[in-house]
């Protein structure tokens, strides 16, 4: 066996005897096989291909991407697959074209695309974005096909520059234990807030109708001895007694329409609201203007003690922690959703651009609605917050025969 002095890049080639005019592609190095009798194969450096090499002359890139446990990909500028690692390489075994070093994943995707995988459509027009450099990093989730069928994954390409070549990456993760477990989490949350309705709604049902029975009870009875003949001492007392009964009676009632406010059920979600927010404004001398937009017929249902709820914590938020003077609630149906928005004048979130550190009343009402397909919004205003609760028609109509007025 000789080696080609002439091409100092190439080495011969050792072990294999593949068919002689054969070539392919191993790890960046094209493997020409010789019909030279004298010369059984070379291996021809394709520093064009290789992304290693740019790393030190060696396969030391490869061996690491190998390691990795995610699906790996390098490309060049052209999105010609130039190395791709063994989990890569295994998750494509039937789809070879992804695999292959040389081939072009772009046109792969392409291809795909004019077959009607959606998918596949998205990766290309993401890896146009990178193209274009409005931007240097996309993901895009895709449903597996073929012996992967059932699976989900998630594909990430990134596209940079070192030194003076533009190269790309492409990581593919398996995402179905994470979908699987976010579904879980999902259902799971929906449950307990579920449960937690439900308990509010015994202990709000339970307050009215035994505790505050028994108060009168008891109220009946302090008129009784108020009446009996009794010593200054002993009115003093009673006195005192009838006051801190009083206030017991003020706090079960709130608490009870709090947990079970009878108006959502009897008279629907637009006059329960004006309800709560008569009470709210008298006990903190909020400014409290309530529009409701052109809807009528709503009945109690998930989506209206949801919102209900979410002006509830809404409120109660405005009352704590903005300083406000003004709160503007609107109710209304936009396009195919049931909007509710509670504007306030108050100092805003702090923290100035900054995510706001959430307590357990912004992640409640975010459950809340993301369990009926809405979706909550949180705005900074120029002066004051802004929280809008929007759930789907849809979900309303169909359960519950909600009539919308154009
Ligand atoms: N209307 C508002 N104005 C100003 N800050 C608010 C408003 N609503 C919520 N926040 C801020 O968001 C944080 C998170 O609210 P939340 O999740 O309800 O928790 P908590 O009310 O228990 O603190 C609050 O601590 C507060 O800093
Ligand atoms: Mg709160």
């Amino acid at each position: 066996m000789l080696q080609d002095e002439s091409h100092p890049q190439y080495l011969p080639m050792a072990g294999t005897q593949p068919k002689p005019g054969h070539d392919f592609d191993c790890r960046g190095f094209d493997v020409k096989i010789s019909s030279d009798p004298r010369v059984s194969g070379i291996f021809q450096f394709r520093p064009d291909l290789l992304v290693p090499h740019d790393f030190g002359g060696d396969d030391s890139l490869q061996a690491v991407i190998d390691r990795l446990p995610e699906q790996i990909a390098l490309m060049d500028e052209n999105w010609v697959i130039t190395a791709v690692n063994a989990p890569w390489r295994d998750a494509n075994i039937h789809y070879r074209q992804f695999a292959a070093v040389g081939s072009n994943f772009s046109e792969i995707c392409a291809g795909f695309a004019k077959d009607g995988y959606a998918h596949a459509a998205s990766i290309l027009a993401g890896l146009r974005a990178l193209e274009d450099g409005k931007r240097t990093q996309f993901w895009q989730p895709f449903s597996g096909w073929g012996l992967s069928a059932g699976r989900h994954f998630q594909i990430c390409v990134s596209r940079y520059r070192i030194g003076d070549r533009v190269c790309a990456t492409a990581a593919c993760y398996d995402i179905t234990e994470l979908l699987e477990l976010r579904r879980n989490q999902q259902t799971f949350s929906a449950q307990i807030l579920n449960a937690q309705e439900r308990e509010r709604q015994r202990i709000g049902r339970e307050l009215h109708d035994s505790t505050s029975q028994h108060l009168v009870v008891l109220s009946l009875s302090l008129m009784q001895l108020k009446q009996a003949p009794h010593d200054s001492g002993t009115e003093r007392i009673v006195a005192e007694m009838s006051d801190a009964l009083g206030r017991a009676q003020d706090e079960i009632r709130s608490m009870s329409y709090m947990f079970h406010p009878p108006e959502l059920k009897e008279a629907g979600l637009a006059d329960a609201l004006g309800a709560l927010l008569r009470g709210f404004a008298k006990r903190t001398g909020l400014t409290i203007s309530y529009t409701v937009g052109p809807l009528t017929s709503m009945c109690a249902c998930d989506a209206e003690t949801a919102l209900y709820r979410v002006a509830q914590e809404a409120l109660i938020n405005v009352h704590k922690h903005a300083f406000a003077k003004a709160v503007r609630v609107r109710l209304e149906v936009k396009g195919s959703g049931l909007r509710l928005s509670i504007r306030d004048d108050g100092v805003g979130f702090d923290g100035g651009d900054e995510a706001p550190s959430l307590g357990v009343g912004v992640p409640g009402m975010i459950a809340r609605v993301a369990e009926l397909g809405g979706a909550l919004r949180i705005r900074r205003l120029t002066r004051g917050t802004s929280v809008t609760a929007t759930v789907p028609c849809k979900q309303i109509g169909h359960a519950h025969g909600l009539k919308i007025v154009e």
